[in-house]
């Protein structure tokens, strides 16, 4: 076989020459044909190369075979600023600067599929620009809590949500020829002793709740690059574990792209050789701020592997393994000729920003249809708080971008009321506390005219609103977390579920003068909202990149109709949540070891999962969001009530705009199992759709489901199993809100 393998090779070599061009550099070749062609060129120090980093962000090509040099970047929602050669550090250049896009999150609670797409397109395009072969993202790390620092740059509690707009934004990039780079695989769901959290989970957990959203990027989409998670798994850093990356990702799932190690996400060599890493980045820091400098030599897939191979200690089926996957990475990104040029800062990735966050935007509570705002009537607006003027692109780790432009919530109001109203602002209160917080100093100068410095106490600051409140019509108030230590950011998590810097003494402060206020909460987390039930309108607004002014002054004014939904449960307190209810966070640390043991022992039952099971009433439902119109759901029909082994059910439902203005609603359909050996729970959601409609519109909605939405994960088979059996289908708008059922059975 490997004498015809190489007669072959030497053939198609030969050919190829003669027509004057080496068989890999020949895009009409089939791509496995010139990945083996390359590999055969290439000396060991060359396939030893390209396998780690030469520098933050980036791995050799190999230069003799014209290969070029293999650049990424993060990732996910924008290209972020270059960086130094060697540190963390920003060049400094001054055409570096991009479209800031809203966090994933908010791409999230557009349940929009098409939106997913047109996202991934756009930062596709702005990578091209700036010469990128990779972006690191998208996110599909699953909501377990609300304390994760990083869940702003995640889609949410829902391993079926998450994928379902995962999968478009994976193929919106790749299709122009620049790779994705899943992550963080998998089982990163904290941030807090991220490097030593060794996680210990049923198996079905595992495949229902954490892994759906990777596979269906690697089966589905078919991404080209996925990264190790920093954690353990089976007391396997993920960056090299055998299980996860060998057994379950590469044979079970048939990956054939390569595994990226998170920055400083690998450990050991023979492990990194023999346990599935391929592209060894950022060993000896912690991915953070630490500027140590890099020694390419010492990584662990560097000069310690030629060692292993030059004694014998290994041979070459791995390294020619791991190479195979690097070429084919540089033959569908780098060394792909078809691909374009890109484009930067373009108006057309402006108008998908604010297409994203307008659609992501959720409307949460609207007593007396406060909103929008009626500009006949409200002549004096006052803008409190100090996310109305902080930058949300800077900060928060490795999401943090260079924005070309960030219209600040302050400026959006302006700009929209300001013909109509006299708006003023008070601060309220501030982060920016001497000694506290992780200030990141960027965040202290002075943005746009705003000195973001403030010497005042938040007492102060309290007065000062609750004054300026007592002759406004109404209270617009920007608040929720940040981008600091302990807010929403990467390597650390929130100490606690509260709204920070006595922010809820303030809303308390300006309800005993004034009842008119609107919350507008900016974060990638939920938190408890002790007034929420006197304080008349909550938005949801995340962290809205470039357009986040403008966004949230049209959902304000109505120029814009919220259509979000919530893509987490939004609980009352913390143990509304099953990690905290059974004490299952963080982890616990071993006596003599650096490891934190950490169970996930409310199991599968994660979010809305948790709250039916426990019948918990939390704040916020998963999958709700109000509209400025009303709808009407009718009766679902199902096209038939038996499913059949390989069959299908589609399900109708009409959809009608009862209201007096356009807008969207998002069909939503969970499946319950009625008989079942094993818990399941109670119900799942296994299809939704948008739809869009003009007063007094409607349509009928159709969804189709197959066995994979009634089945769950076996552990006696170590498979995924539908049992024949009674099943109901649930329609609604929010996971506490069915208006229609249906029942049906699997044969
Ligand atoms: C983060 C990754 C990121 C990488 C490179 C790490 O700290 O966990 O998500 O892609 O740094 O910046």
């Amino acid at each position: 076989m490997r004498i015809i393998v190489f007669i072959f090779l030497v053939v198609s070599a030969t050919a190829g020459w003669a027509q004057g061009i080496a068989p890999y550099l020949d895009d009409s070749k089939p791509i496995e044909e010139r990945v083996e062609d390359a590999l055969s060129r290439m000396t060991l120090a060359e396939k030893i190369a390209v396998i780690h980093a030469q520098s933050k962000f980036s791995s050799p090509g190999v230069k003799r075979l014209g290969i070029p040099e293999y650049w990424m970047s993060d990732g996910p929602h924008g290209v972020r600023p270059e960086t130094m050669w060697d540190a963390w550090d920003q060049a400094g250049w001054s055409n570096d600067s991009v479209v800031a896009f809203p966090a994933l999150t908010c791409l999230a609670a557009t349940w929009n599929p098409e939106v997913a797409e047109e996202y991934g397109n756009a930062v596709a395009e702005e990578a091209l620009y700036r010469k990128k072969n990779m972006m690191l993202g998208p996110g599909v790390n699953i909501f377990r809590t609300p304390l994760n620092g990083r869940n702003f740059e995640y889609m949410g509690e829902d391993p079926y949500l998450a994928s379902r707009l995962a999968v478009p934004y994976i193929k919106g990039l790749q299709k122009n020829g620049v790779s994705a780079c899943v992550k963080h695989f998998c089982l990163n769901n904290n941030e807090i002793n991220r490097h030593t959290t060794n996680v210990i989970l049923s198996e079905r957990a595992l495949h229902e709740i954490y892994l759906p959203a990777f596979k269906a990027a690697v089966q589905e989409a078919h991404t080209w690059g996925i990264m190790g998670s920093y954690n353990l798994w089976k007391n396997h850093h993920n960056c090299h574990n055998p299980f996860l990356l060998n057994d379950i990702l590469k044979r079970e799932w048939k990956y054939d792209g390569v595994v990226v190690s998170d920055w400083g996400g690998a450990h050991d060599t023979d492990e990194s050789i023999k346990y599935g890493l391929d592209m060894e980045y950022g060993t000896h820091t912690d991915g953070m701020d630490m500027n140590v400098a890099n020694d390419y030599e010492k990584y662990y897939l560097a000069k310690p592997y030629r060692d292993a191979i030059v004694s014998r200690r290994f041979g070459m089926k791995e390294l020619n393994e791991k190479v195979r996957r690097v070429l084919r990475l540089f033959f569908r990104t780098s060394m792909n000729r078809n691909k374009g040029f890109g484009s930067l800062c373009s108006e057309a990735h402006y108008a998908t920003a604010r297409k994203i966050g307008e659609e992501g935007v959720v409307l949460l509570q609207n007593n007396n249809n406060i909103l929008p705002v009626n500009t006949d009537k409200v002549k004096k607006i006052l803008v409190v708080g100090e996310n109305a003027i902080k930058m949300m692109t800077i900060g928060g780790g490795s999401s943090k971008l260079k924005a070309q432009n960030e219209e600040s919530p302050l400026e959006g109001v302006r700009s929209r009321f300001g013909k109509t109203a006299t708006v003023d602002f008070a601060r309220g209160y501030t982060s920016i506390v001497n000694g506290s917080g992780g200030i990141i100093s960027e965040q202290t100068r002075v943005i746009k005219g705003v000195d973001m410095k403030e010497k005042r106490s938040n007492e102060v600051l309290r007065q000062e609103a609750v004054e300026k409140a007592k002759a406004a019509d109404l209270v617009l108030f920007f608040g929720g977390l940040n981008k600091h230590r302990h807010q929403d950011t990467e390597n650390s998590d929130r100490k606690d579920y509260e709204l920070p810097y006595n922010q809820n003494e303030l809303v308390e402060a300006l309800l005993q003068v004034n009842k008119n206020i609107v919350f507008v909460n900016i974060s990638g987390n939920c938190m408890a909202l002790p007034w929420a039930k006197r304080v008349p309108a909550i938005l949801q607004a995340w962290y809205l990149g470039s357009e986040s002014g403008k966004i949230i002054a049209s959902v304000l004014a109505g120029d814009v109709n919220p259509s979000g939904k919530l893509p987490y449960t939004w609980g009352q307190k913390l143990t509304d949540y099953g990690a905290h209810a059974l004490n299952a966070y963080p982890g616990v640390k071993r006596p003599t070891q650096d490891i934190y043991d950490e169970e996930y022992k409310e199991d599968i039952y994660v979010g809305y999962r948790w709250i039916d099971k426990e019948k918990v009433k939390p704040l916020f439902s998963f999958g709700h969001g109000l509209s400025y119109t009303t709808f009407k759901m009718g009766k679902v029909i199902a096209d038939k009530n038996e499913m059949t082994e390989n069959g299908s059910i589609t399900f109708t439902v009409n959809v009608r705009n009862t209201g007096k203005v356009a807008g969207a609603e998002v069909v939503q359909l969970y499946i319950s199992d009625l008989q079942s050996s094993v818990n399941r729970p109670l119900k799942e959601l296994k299809g939704f759709k948008k739809v869009f409609l003009q007063p007094g519109e409607s349509k009928d909605v159709t969804i189709t489901i197959d066995k994979s939405a009634l089945s769950f994960y076996d552990e006696r088979l170590h498979d995924w199993t539908a049992e024949p059996g009674e099943f109901e289908a649930l329609v609604g708008n929010a996971a506490d809100n069915i208006v229609a059922k249906t029942k049906f059975r699997l044969n």
